[in-house]
């Protein structure tokens, strides 16, 4: 795991956005892994930017880590409409190559087992772009005594709720379950990309620095991965012990 610590937010996006746009550059039919949250809004940013200047995305792949169940993706807290807005309305994506699961399907077993199908049909990840939750959830992995592996709908931790309620009118509107990657994909990504900011995530910062896995710390597992580079501008190091 490779750990580089940027003064603040804006360094963090452009040091994010800098290997998504090597990655594309390298391989133009790249498939990403993405994710949503407060964190990587400014990241995304700086794609768009790389898109006005040349970047060309007619041939990648996109798949999203998690959605909402119970919101339709024209609700403006779903991570649909947050990837069309931040991202896919703004580049040249081609609207087939992206995969985002749905929160509202009839059947949704069968959706979750199809999502895993189709990343392993375009050949897996390249690179997988993860944020982290402040009890150390990734995707909507959250804590517990099992982790698992496939696409599945999770049910969200208070922990959770109340975090991710800031972007909602109230508390009560927060969905708590998710339909959300499970961590084979996550970790059959050839590299992954994980990107924290603020106070807030120093300490789950500081326990996957660790070398122990916990479960209770679902992004300590990213250790096993050959290929992670971690972001962080200097809140989000603050806890952080490298030896
Ligand atoms: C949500 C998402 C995660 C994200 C996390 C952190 O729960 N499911 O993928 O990493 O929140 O979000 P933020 O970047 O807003 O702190």
């Amino acid at each position: 795991m490779k750990f580089i610590v940027t003064k603040n937010y804006e360094e963090m996006s452009k040091a994010g956005a800098d290997i998504i746009i090597e990655q594309i550059k390298s391989k133009s039919s790249s498939v990403l892994g993405l994710a949503t949250g407060g964190t990587p809004v400014g990241m995304y940013k700086h794609l768009v930017e790389a898109y006005n200047k040349g970047l060309d995305f007619s041939k990648i792949v996109t798949f999203n880590l998690d959605e909402y169940v119970g919101l339709k993706p024209d609700n403006p807290q779903s991570y649909r409409y947050y990837m069309d807005k931040n991202l896919f309305n703004n580049v040249n994506i081609n609207k087939d190559n992206i995969h985002i699961p749905s929160g509202i399907s009839g059947n949704i077993d069968k959706e979750c087992e199809e999502y895993d199908e189709s990343i392993s049909k375009m050949g897996g990840i390249d690179l997988q772009v993860l944020g982290i939750g402040r009890n150390g959830h990734i995707g909507f992995n959250e804590p517990g005594d099992t982790l698992k592996v496939k696409t599945h709908v999770a049910k969200l931790s208070q922990n959770t709720i109340k975090a991710n309620s800031r972007f909602f009118n109230k508390i009560e509107d927060v969905p708590t379950s998710a339909v959300t990657m499970g961590l084979g994909s996550i970790m059959k990504s050839k590299k992954i990309l994980l990107l924290a900011s603020g106070s807030s995530k120093a300490q789950a910062i500081a326990k996957i620095a660790e070398p122990i896995i916990d479960l209770k710390v679902p992004a300590s597992l990213l250790q096993l991965h050959p290929n992670v580079v971690v972001i962080l501008d200097e809140g989000a190091a603050s806890m952080l012990n490298l030896k």
